[in-house]
């Protein structure tokens, strides 16, 4: 390997390192028992221990130990193989664990290799045929990842269920048609098709679906440019993988599985550089659907564990994903093969202005003093099937931290009769249902509130009693309890008491006398409806609450377990909880599960206009004060007037 520079111990791997540890694999002597059809899954790299993290940031010096963590599957007899290789020196294999009880996440090839088998199926053309369809060419097959229903002929097996669109000529949006009621399963391994179901005819909707600037019809001709122009440059400086801006300093990370990291977020105060968060990422996902049909019970996507948000992620170059003076960073990932796929510009960095940072103005002077607010946002997006999310956080003058998921693309699709009202959908053009579904995402927040040692605490609000001490019925107050263990600190959000919980560190006070805390604000919020005893209830267990607090564990890493991909149910947080280990005051996990919920609308149709989700961490206690005093008064320019001059000039 070509000597390489890594500058922190938390560097995802470069593609040089990616092709070295692919090597290393392949000269193992296990590798020589594996059959043709091994396929990498992931190649990441496998992070140093915390406390080596740690130690390396307090005292410098060499770098922890550098290894990578690879994940193969053997198409051949099914087994996924666990591969470490050590990167210090020569790659090497330094560990390798066999597993025939798990699926990994799907990999592309598998998806198209599906699609191909479907399509040149002659019970398939026959489905086919019954309605009329004779162009395969014009046919789309979607492989859905397969969950787990308890079907016997299932066991064993790598399994994707496939379902059906009609791309005609010269349309891009296959989702404007569906195949209702046609699915196939595939053995992926095996390269097989199980079944393929057609549980009847339903019309296949006829009206296009693109969104190009073709399709849209004439553009409106009344937009005003608007630029965003920094001219001594962006704010922040950029290091290898360190961001710095202003107070704030950070990692960004990056995996195949997780896409976006942030590491080691601290900020400046006093001299200090105080640690907030020792890393942050979206743990898992998954979108429920609750239409009971045939052709859509099973979808359940877990586009994390299942599909990979970093392998999906797009490379931002090509669109006006963001505006203003922009630094991108490229991410890595491998293929199928293990040679590395750089995504350019996979992660954006810019600062925006957003509005009123804080603001008084005395009514008898007429005067007084007004911030304006910036933030730094990092974001990625990542095309996932029909859906794109993107993963944005935002760091805020003020001490915020938020996170905000984007949700666009197209919606899925089936077919109804003309005459039929969708019984678990909306009508979103002729003949065409969008299922009702939920999006639920869970972000594991690793916090060190100025240091290791934290505590949970739920604050919740309420009203008082009319009695003596509350003679006109206005008294209410926040109350507070601390979580001492796991099963306690299992809670979902309660606006009706105005429920929110604080990450403090009971052993650090601010000169009021209260721990130094961070308080976890939830945003849009909702609860599942599948039953209990559903299959995507079981599997994705971390959707039926929405706060779960854990002890560190550098093994706990998905909220839904490490293999969620077919998995019969029970991994991950409530697996991990049932122990119920001590929480306070200690290294803990905070794990925030957010759900939205989607009854489509006409207006998301063709392409979603964005929706937003998600959380924000506040300092409270943190700071002595508003810590964003020092923030400079802006300069007032010289506006235009309004185009149609009827307007103030501002
Ligand atoms: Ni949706």
């Amino acid at each position: 390997m070509t000597a390489i520079t890594i500058s922190h111990p938390l560097d995802p791997l470069r593609t040089e390192e990616i092709v070295a540890v692919a090597a290393a694999v392949r000269a193992a002597a296990q590798y020589g028992d594996l059959s043709a059809l091994v396929r990498f899954i992931t190649i990441d790299l496998r992070e140093p221990d915390k406390a080596a993290v740690l130690d390396w940031s307090r005292n410098g010096g060499e770098l922890p130990p550098r290894d990578a963590e690879v994940v193969l599957l053997d198409g051949g007899d099914g087994a996924t193989h666990e591969v470490t290789v050590a990167l210090d020196g020569e790659a090497r294999v330094v560990a390798w664990r066999r597993r025939d009880d798990v699926q990994p996440m799907a990999v592309v090839g598998e998806l198209m290799v599906a699609e191909e088998l479907v399509k040149h199926d002659e019970r398939f053309r026959a489905a086919l045929a019954r309605r009329g369809i004779t162009d395969f060419e014009a046919v789309q097959v979607d492989a859905w990842p397969a969950g787990n229903f308890n079907y016997e002929d299932e066991v064993g097996r790598r399994l994707a269920r496939c379902v059906v669109f009609i791309r005609p000529a010269g349309e891009e949006n296959e989702w404007a048609h569906p195949v209702d009621g046609l699915i196939a399963l595939v053995d992926l391994n095996r390269q097989q098709i199980l079944r393929i179901e057609d549980h009847g005819e339903v019309p296949i909707p006829t009206e296009p679906g693109d969104f190009d600037a073709t399709a849209a019809g004439p553009p409106r001709d009344d937009i005003a440019p608007l630029e965003i122009v920094q001219p001594q440059g962006a704010g922040f400086t950029v290091d290898g993988n360190v961001i710095r801006w202003q107070r704030w300093e950070l990692h960004v990370g990056f995996t195949s599985r997780e896409g976006l990291v942030l590491n080691q977020v601290g900020y400046h105060d006093r001299g200090l550089l105080r640690s907030i968060i020792y890393r942050a990422s979206l743990s898992e996902m998954i979108v429920p659907y609750g239409d009971p049909s045939p052709t859509h019970y099973f979808k359940n996507a877990m586009d994390a564990g299942e599909n990979g948000v970093g392998v999906c992620a797009s490379s931002l170059e090509l669109g006006c994903d963001c505006l203003g003076e922009i630094f991108y960073l490229e991410a890595n990932v491998a293929d199928a093969d293990g040679a590395p796929v750089t995504i350019p510009n996979a992660i954006c960095i810019h600062e925006e202005d957003v509005g009123v940072l804080w603001r008084h103005i005395d009514w008898r002077r007429g005067a007084g003093e007004v911030r304006r607010s910036r933030r730094l946002v990092i974001s990625s997006f990542s095309a996932i099937g029909n859906y794109d999310y993107g993963f944005f956080w935002y760091l805020y003058q003020d001490g915020t931290i938020e996170y905000e998921i984007k949700l666009t693309g197209v919606l899925s699709t089936g077919g109804v009769a003309p005459d039929e009202k969708p019984r678990y959908g909306t009508l979103v053009a002729p003949g065409l249902n969008a299922m009702i579904h939920q999006h639920f995402f869970n972000v594991r927040l690793d916090l060190d509130v100025d240091g290791l040692e934290n505590a949970v605490e739920e604050v919740w609000t309420e009203s008082e009693p009319l009695g003596p001490s509350n003679p006109h019925g206005n008294a209410y107050r926040a109350h507070r309890r601390r979580f001492a263990s796991e099963r306690g600190a299992i809670r979902r959000t309660d606006p009706a008491s105005a429920r929110w919980w604080e990450i403090v560190n009971p052993r650090i006070r601010h000169r009021l006398g209260a721990p130094v805390g961070y308080r976890l604000i939830p945003g849009e919020n909702a609860v599942p409806f599948a039953a209990a005893e559903a299959a995507v209830s079981k599997r994705a267990g971390f959707v039926r609450e929405h706060l779960w607090v854990t002890p560190y564990d550098r093994g706990e890493r998905f909220a839904a377990g490490e293999y969620p991909n077919q998995h019969p149910g029970g991994a991950g947080l409530p697996e991990w909880t049932s122990a119920d280990r001590p929480i306070d005051c200690r290294d803990i996990v905070v794990w925030y599960t957010f759900g939205h919920h989607h009854v489509p609308r006409p207006e998301d149709w063709p392409v979603m206009p964005v929706a937003t989700i998600g959380f924000k961490l506040k300092p409270v206690g943190f700071f002595d004060r508003n810590p964003s005093l020092d923030v400079p008064p802006s300069v007032p320019h010289r506006s235009h007037r309004a185009r149609d001059g009827g307007g103030a000039p501002s």
